[in-house]
């Protein structure tokens, strides 16, 4: 069974932005895109950049390292709809922030 990972505080990101963190052994890009939150793998399928450290800019997110842009709410290239970051459901349980993350034999 996926499991929930407490990975921040809702007052850890700020609205229109996004951190790395990191739960069940995988790098996780949190967003907060208008006071919702969103999360996905935050190792870039280009090179492995860091894309919890991207810019965001509406649902955008852009990845520091060359630039490559995808959907923070879908995980999906915003050019190419054959790349897509994994994506995983997260809750907000009072001012904690979870990511449910699949285990390795689900
Ligand atoms: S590592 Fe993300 S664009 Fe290259």
């Amino acid at each position: 069974m996926p499991e929930f990972h407490r990975v921040a505080s809702v007052g850890d990101v700020a609205p229109g932005s996004g951190i790395e963190t990191a739960a069940g052994g995988r790098v996780i890009a949190l967003y907060n895109i208008d006071g919702e939150f969103h999360a996905m793998d935050g190792v870039c399928a280009h090179a492995g950049g860091p894309l919890g450290k991207g810019i965001v800019a509406g649902n955008v997110v852009t990845c520091p390292w060359h630039g490559w842009q995808f959907d923070a709410t879908t995980g999906h290239h915003c050019l190419n709809s054959n790349i897509r970051q994994a994506t995983f459901v997260v809750k907000v349980e009072g001012s904690d922030v979870f990511v449910q993350i699949p285990r390795a034999d689900d």
